[in-house]
């Protein structure tokens, strides 16, 4: 066991969670909703501004208890934000909304300070 904490504050302000939960139920899951297809448009926005991963990870998760019909659920952490009924549609404006036009709300002090302590 290794704890990694300085290390993945360093590099990550933020996590968008994207449920990708499947179930075998007549209840419906995220996975019936478009989730994998939610989860590539979260990528390519962050991609396209060049914060994908550093300083904004994206992981698929299980069940985060938002559940619907009508599209995935999404958790921002550390940052408590939640979303639910989110089609591939929504991910743009959701984003814009949480990290602005050009994901140029986001903290990169993180990854400034690790920069600045290397010199
Ligand atoms: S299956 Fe996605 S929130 Fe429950």
């Amino acid at each position: 066991m290794r704890r990694e904490t300085e290390r993945q504050r360093e590099r990550l302000e933020t996590c968008v969670l994207v449920c990708t939960n499947d179930r075998d139920s007549e209840y419906a899951c995220c996975a019936d909703v478009g989730a994998e297809e939610t989860v590539e448009a979260v990528k390519s926005w962050l991609r396209e501004r060049g914060a994908f991963w550093s300083p904004i990870g994206v992981t698929t998760t299980g069940c985060l208890g938002l559940c619907s019909e009508d599209g995935a659920a999404i958790a921002i952490q550390p940052r408590d934000e939640w979303y639910a009924d989110v089609t591939p549609e929504d991910v743009p404006e959701l984003l814009e909304q949480e990290f602005g036009p050009d994901a140029e709300s986001i903290d990169r002090r993180a990854v400034d300070a690790s920069e600045h302590s290397s010199h």
